[in-house]
């Protein structure tokens, strides 16, 4: 028979109370689990995320020879003494965007790699041109072989590297990282991802021994050490769970409390919250959002950290479907991040998108429909405008919403939302094959 599918069915206009949890963060957590393959010694990474991204990126290292032991739900003993590099499965590695990681994982311990191209959400190209500056600044060549991106050490050698990048690129800043904590010398990186994660990362290589400074701003300095030793390390909390769970309370209405989070982390989300008028009250470790007056239109540019988040922008979009007034969404990271927009439309959603900027005009009375799940935000936009919408809403293609959402269906159910998770019968999938 075919592959079980899975749908959320979601019967909106119910307003949120309560408290929901958010769990650690996917995008820190991916570049940790693979900075592990870095020491031979045993680490142990708490605050872990069930999604699908961080099982998967498990996966890998357990299929290239590393032991890993989950001792709970959230907590992965990780030990990497036996693992055989430039051992990667193509069909596990193309399933998602932080395998890239491998290439700077391996390249630092082993000083070359060998690793299929990775996969992700499909915003267009997303190219690692970046990556590929910084690797042969450190003196490597990376050269693409029978289908993989194939790393050596050049005649010269390893060696600390000034360098630039054109784009404060995420992954590329954790690849040089990566690349550079055991190479010999002084490493710096100039216009520098500033993303909280890029903090996580240099933390955790930092308990292991490494010399990270700056993380956190746009310039970052490494300076080589011989070796790395184990760790015990705790992941930050979810940013973009976090938001999307204020958003859900924005558009729902009632009164939400998201618990577990860094406020620091959610101002560009907060603040934008404030301007379309939803009342948001920052505590220690929690933040309380609450609706009792018509959603507001708003214009949101979406920026590198600290700028509004990238991973924000279709929770928005969906969000501001509902606000009074013509608002508009401009993409500022990705290039083409709008294939969400054509769901948000089923569900009588006004928005038209020309080139990187959506006009959203409002305020939309949403309605329930069968929709799909394009990518991972994109779905959970869909949630969202599920729970504000009148009627049923049906979400497919829910795999895309497990890759970055730790049990999204159990947390809203707890906070008084009507959400399932349902099967979809076997002959309804071999019919849709
Ligand atoms: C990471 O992707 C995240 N993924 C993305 O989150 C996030 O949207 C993105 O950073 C920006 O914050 C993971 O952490 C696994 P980038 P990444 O390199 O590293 C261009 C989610 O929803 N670029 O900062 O791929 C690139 O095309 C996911 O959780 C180059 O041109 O993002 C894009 O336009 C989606 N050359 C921009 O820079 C390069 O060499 C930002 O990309 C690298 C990137």
């Amino acid at each position: 028979m075919g592959t079980e599918m899975k749908k959320i069915v979601i019967n909106g206009g119910l307003p949120l109370y309560g408290d929901i949890s958010v769990s650690g963060m996917k995008n820190a957590a991916l570049p940790i689990i693979f900075a592990s393959i870095l020491t031979k010694d045993k680490c142990v990474i708490e605050n872990l995320p069930e999604v699908s991204d961080v099982t998967l990126s498990l996966e890998i290292l357990h299929s290239m020879g590393a032991t890993v032991k989950m001792l709970n739900r959230n907590t992965v003993e990780v030990d990497t003494t036996h693992f055989v590099g430039g051992s990667s499965p193509y069909e596990l590695v193309s399933k998602l965007r932080g395998s890239t990681y491998l290439l700077g994982a391996e390249l630092g311990r082993f000083g070359e790699a060998r690793v299929g191209f990775s996969g992700g959400c499909d915003f267009g190209t997303r190219p690692i041109d970046q990556h590929k500056k910084g690797f042969e600044a450190l003196g490597a060549v990376m050269t693409i072989e029978n289908g993989c991106n194939h790393i050596v050490t050049g005649p010269g050698g390893l060696c600390g590297a000034s360098i630039y990048f054109d784009i404060a690129s995420v992954g590329a800043t954790i690849n040089v990282i990566l690349a550079a904590v055991m190479t010999p010398g002084r490493t710096t990186i100039d216009n520098a991802a500033r993303e909280p994660h890029i903090v996580d990362l240099a933390n955790f290589l930092n308990m292991c021994g490494a010399r990270i400074s700056g993380a956190g701003t746009s310039f970052i300095k490494i300076q080589g050490v011989e070796r790395l030793h184990g760790c015990n390390y705790t992941i930050i909390p979810d940013m973009i769970e976090a938001g999307t769970y204020m958003a859900a309370a924005a558009a729902a209405g009632g009164r939400v409390t998201v618990r577990g989070i860094i406020p620091k982390h959610m101002e560009t989300v907060t603040a934008k919250l404030l301007e379309m008028g939803v009342e948001v009250d920052e505590c220690d470790d929690s933040i309380v959002v609450s609706r009792t007056s018509p959603l507001q239109h708003a214009n949101i540019k979406t920026y590198f950290y600290p700028g509004f988040p990238t991973d924000m922008h279709p929770q928005f979009s969906a969000l501001l479907a509902m606000a009074s007034g013509t608002s508009t969404v401009t993409e500022g990271v990705f290039e083409n991040r709008f294939r969400y927009v054509d769901e948000l439309k089923k569900m009588n959603a006004d928005i038209s998108v020309d080139g990187r900027t959506a006009t959203i005009v409002g305020p939309a009375h949403l309605t329930g429909a069968p929709v799909k799940a394009v990518d991972l935000r994109g779905g959970a936009a869909l949630v969202i405008a599920g729970l504000a919408a009148k009627g049923k809403t049906e979400i497919c293609n829910v795999e895309y919403i497990e890759r970055g959402y730790d049990n999204i269906v159990g947390k809203l159910r707890g906070i008084g939302a009507d959400i399932s998770l349902v099967d979809i019968p076997d002959a309804v999938v071999e019919k849709a094959n």
